[in-house]
């Protein structure tokens, strides 16, 4: 297995990871809600046993969502954290949806080619450096996905010397206040974010997507510095 790709100050095998989903709920707006959204968009383009990839599948909220609603959907997720997978584990065993459910200690790459029918990747890209590392990993899931294959995207994203990024990020800090984030968390978060998020604007994002085999891509959600994609696997 390849070592974790993840940004180091997002600790995922340590204390960051072990509080990870506290800290979503506080700083990403509409988090919980979003994996509700990927549902709808996926049950309108999906039969009834399809099979999904969930890429970063961390504590498994995503899993835990599609399968209470959908249980013969057959999930995979993958996570390159051993910590990220256990919790995940637990999770599905806990909220009794493990059956067909398969969890992969290990990257994207590991997986079979073509197999899956649908894939989401919430939360990870923004920790991978614009240096042919986010094209790698878009085109593993690429490489999985039939022809035709929703992908769904969601990500922190934002071209830092645009007219408007300064403005969204105070807002956004101001929404961790407004949140409950004490003053010490939120310098430190902030600290983390300067260090291990790799912006890229919508533009960037869209261009990435075109480049690694993913047609008709379009924004169906935006929250500040958030946004959300759905693409097809080009046939
Ligand atoms: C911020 S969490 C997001 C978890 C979940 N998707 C969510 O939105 O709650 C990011 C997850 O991506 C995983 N990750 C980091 N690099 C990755 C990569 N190259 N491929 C797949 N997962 C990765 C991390 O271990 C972590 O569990």
């Amino acid at each position: 297995m390849n070592a974790p790709t993840h940004a180091e100050p997002f600790d995922f095998d340590g204390a960051y990871g072990g509080d990870y989903e506290y800290i979503a709920r506080t700083v990403i707006p509409g988090y919980r809600s979003s994996f509700r959204q990927a549902l709808a968009l996926l049950r309108g383009r999906l039969g009834p046993r399809p099979r999904v990839l969930v890429v970063g599948a961390g504590t498994g909220i995503e899993m835990v969502t599609f399968k209470t609603a959908e249980p013969g959907w057959r999930l995979s997720g993958v996570d390159p954290s051993r910590q990220m997978i256990d919790i995940a584990e637990h999770r599905m065993r806990e909220a009794g949806v493990a059956d067909g459910v398969r969890l992969v200690h290990g990257h994207v790459s590991d997986l079979e080619e073509g197999d899956f029918d649908a894939a989401t990747c919430f939360n990870v890209m923004h920790f991978l450096p614009d240096d042919g590392a986010k094209q790698s990993l878009l085109r593993d899931i690429a490489r999985c996905l039939a022809p035709g294959a929703p992908f769904l995207l969601f990500e922190l994203h934002g071209d830092r010397e645009g007219p408007r990024f300064d403005e969204l990020f105070a807002a956004w800090s101001r929404y961790w206040e407004i949140q409950g984030m004490g003053e010490t968390e939120r310098a430190a978060f902030r600290a983390k974010i300067e260090e291990g998020i790799h912006w890229a604007s919508e533009a960037r994002l869209l261009e990435l997507l075109a480049g690694e085999g993913f047609e008709d891509a379009w924004r169906y959600y935006r929250a500040l510095l958030y946004g959300a994609w759905i693409s097809r696997r080009a046939r």
